[in-house]
């Protein structure tokens, strides 16, 4: 959805970390997956700026090569074993680099990511960022002794109390108040690779949404497995979102991604009905079948699904609604992906991520149930999903044509000197700016004057 745009980076936020020393150890990098591993990269990056680390984005002149990794699709973890071999060569060119691998990935498949990747230092796994410093400068003083691992998953680590560093544009921010997941969908390996849920106590999401609206920051983005399954004792997500949309200075909160059936009735209402709560909610279908959701275990039918859909629309009669889809899981049928193909009508999406089931070793599906959808099946129905998903997206777009909407501008579009945006509803829009005083960051009415299937164009209404 962001593809095309160049960022344009705001200044630089005030921090209580100092500048490194010129001659601090440089660390590139490199971000592989969700919204949770970019907020989790940065993360990562304050840890290492705090312990005298510098940054850089220059693999050349870096002394340290960290990738954080995604494991939910075969797909992912290829991409990153094959940047492993690059960085391999990279670490043979001089001696005392050294490379690590973060995140999912590096928790799936442990020490058996060095027969995919040998010259690999450090294997660290999502709840080890609190040490990922010092693991680090083990890595670098250990002198061939064989990589280091640090595996452990950590049932309390909400990351609590380390310097918040907004990460992003500069406009839109990652902001995670749940980590791990407790609902062990058949076809997932994220519980097993993030571990079991736990929510950040709101005192500390409200510290990092303050540290966000002070550094210019207009929206946040709230990040959880299954997001608004979040608790903290008493504290509800709806109790959360509501708190976080009072912190002065953010303009627009979102999150992602909930769990269908966790839609309760007092988060329905606060997205109906709190002004910055922005008016698109990706939800997971998966399958329009119920015997497909019963063997993924999703915990719920197409109609409690449908019921959802409706209640949210009912609430707000405008909001936008994607998904995910999963083509090709084990046993699918023909009728059963058909089912598919109607839901995704009935449901007038806005948006899809679509995907072929890719089955991951360790994750419930992989020891009970055969990948028996041939290759070929999986993707043609795969390319009938995405014929659906695109129509709707363009009918959903040219309904918004004469409509006048307010957009968050994100940056520069990549062409023709023209500016992008995002509205409420989480669409992308590029319009021209003559004046040339629209800055990232500021809310601007503009009015939709025609669309292809991915980009609004507008102009600005003065
Ligand atoms: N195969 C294909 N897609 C998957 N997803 C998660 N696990 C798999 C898998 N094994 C998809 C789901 C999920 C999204 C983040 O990734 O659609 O919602």
């Amino acid at each position: 959805m962001f593809e095309g745009l160049v960022k344009l980076r705001r200044p630089a936020a005030p921090t209580t970390v100092p500048a490194p020393a010129p001659d601090a150890p440089r660390v590139y990098l490199q971000t592989f997956g969700c919204q949770m591993n970019v907020a989790d990269s940065d993360l990562i990056a304050a840890e290492l700026l705090r312990a005298g680390f510098a940054r850089t984005e220059d693999l050349d002149a870096a002394d340290v090569a960290l990738v954080n990794t995604c494991a939910v699709r075969e797909q992912a973890e290829e991409k990153v074993a094959r940047r492993l071999e690059e960085l391999a060569a990279w670490r043979r060119q001089q001696p005392g680099r050294v490379v690590g691998v973060t995140g999912c990935m590096a928790e799936h498949l442990r020490d058996e990511l060095l027969a995919i990747a040998p010259g690999v230092d450090l294997v660290c796994g999502p709840d080890s960022y609190r040490r990922i410093a010092d693991l680090v400068q083990q890595a670098r003083t250990e002198d061939a002794r064989g990589p280091l691992f640090d595996l452990h998953l950590d049932k309390r680590e909400t990351y609590e109390g380390l310097d918040v560093s907004p990460g992003g544009d500069g406009v839109s921010g990652f902001l995670t108040i749940q980590r791990g997941c407790d609902k062990f969908c058949t076809f997932c390996i994220v519980p097993y690779t993030r571990g079991r849920e736990r929510g950040t106590p709101p005192r500390e999401v409200l510290r990092a949404a303050r540290a966000f609206a002070e550094a210019g920051y207009r929206e946040v983005t709230l990040l959880g497995q299954t997001v608004n399954s979040y608790r903290w004792q008493d504290v509800r997500f709806s109790d959360l979102l509501r708190a976080v949309a009072a912190v002065p200075g953010l303009e627009r909160i979102r999150f992602t991604s909930p769990y269908p059936i966790d839609f309760s009735a007092d988060l329905i209402e606060v997205i109906a009905s709190e002004p910055k709560v922005q008016k698109h909610v990706h939800l997971p279908l998966q399958s329009g079948s119920d015997s497909v959701l019963t063997r993924m275990r999703r915990g719920y039918g197409y109609a409690e699904f449908v019921g959802i859909v409706h209640a949210l629309r009912a609430g707000d009669s405008d909001i936008a609604i994607t998904t995910d889809i999963i083509t090709g899981f084990s046993g699918e049928t023909e009728a059963e992906h058909r089912a598919t193909l109607r839901a995704l009508e009935e449901c007038a999406f806005d948006g899809a991520f679509t995907f072929k089931y890719s089955e991951r070793d360790g994750a419930k599906a992989a020891r009970d149930l055969p990948d028996d959808v041939p290759e070929v099946v999986k993707q043609r129905r795969l390319d009938e999903v995405i014929a659906i998903v695109r129509r709707l997206q363009l009918a959903k777009n040219e309904a918004y044509v004469g409509r006048t909407v307010e957009l968050l501008v994100t940056g520069q579009a990549k062409r023709g000197g023209q500016l992008a945006g995002r509205t409420g509803t989480f669409k992308q829009a590029v319009f021209a700016d003559p004046t040339g005083t629209t800055r990232a960051g500021d809310l601007v009415r503009v009015r939709i004057t025609g669309t292809t299937s991915a980009t609004l164009r507008a102009e600005l209404v003065r």
